[in-house]
């Protein structure tokens, strides 16, 4: 299992507590409505996502939340390797009518939650996250757990997490520390504007280990910072 899996090795680290910060400030950012599908992305690659939502996956598993965790990064797909699980049969496998669901879902060593990895990789990701098949399984799975977390590719790069956003209530955004620029913050916010997606935070991560590794914050409140 992957190291930065902290929430997993200790319930006391730093990094264990900033997941279930994050976790209730996501439980608090929309009062009105529930937040029940969360699709996280970045503006580039290797800013941490699938770090940070598999974190974020094990810390509301631990409160008791069934969750599901789906790796839709079709084209870097990680999470399957950050909890040692194989990627045979996935989501790709249920969307074309290959396999059912209950074939597809991979349990944990923690309690609650479940994984559903990428599966068979299609030539084209982009068509298959935007079918109505996905639409009905996702429907589907809002039915049989209480959260779904989607792990999905870097809003600049590709259209998938626009294309997952759009069935989502909410979509975090994952910068990283001294590297993410400003300027691509603003413009991945103005992508996920485009489709009506709503962001409800970014997760400064890789902030270095003297003050806390990783940090929430709501987007605005990152803009003030100039
Ligand atoms: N807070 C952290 N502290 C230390 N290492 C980290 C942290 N977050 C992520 N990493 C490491 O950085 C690398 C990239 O992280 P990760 O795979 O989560 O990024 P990603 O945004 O999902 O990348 P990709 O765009 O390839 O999908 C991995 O090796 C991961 O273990
Ligand atoms: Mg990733």
């Amino acid at each position: 299992m992957d190291k930065n899996l902290i929430s997993l090795v200790s319930n006391k680290s730093r990094g264990a507590e900033a997941f279930r910060t994050l976790r209730t400030n996501i439980q608090y950012s929309s009062l009105d409505e529930k937040m029940r599908v969360i699709v996280i992305t970045s503006s580039s690659p290797s800013e941490g996502k699938s770090t940070v939502i598999s974190n974020l996956a094990s810390s509301m598993a631990q409160a008791g939340k069934k969750v599901l965790l789906i790796d839709c990064d079709f084209r870097r797909p990680t999470v399957h390797k950050k909890f040692g699980i194989p990627n045979s049969k996935g989501l790709a496998n249920i969307i074309i009518g290959e396999n059912k669901i209950e074939e597809c879902l991979k349990s944990t060593e923690i309690k609650n939650l479940y994984i559903l990895t990428c599966g068979t990789l299609p030539p084209n990701p982009s068509e298959l996250l935007g079918s109505k098949a996905m639409t009905k399984y996702l429907n589907e799975f809002k039915e049989i757990f209480d959260v779904v977390l989607i792990d999905a590719p870097p809003v600049l790069a590709v259209t998938d997490a626009q294309i997952l956003s759009v069935n989502a209530d909410g979509t975090l955004l994952v910068a990283s520390y001294g590297k993410t620029e400003k300027k691509a913050i603003i413009k991945s916010k103005e992508m996920l504007d485009k489709v009506g997606s709503k962001l409800i935070g970014v997760v400064l991560n890789m902030v270095p280990s003297k003050a806390n590794e990783y940090y929430y914050s709501k987007y605005y409140g990152y803009y003030d910072k100039e």
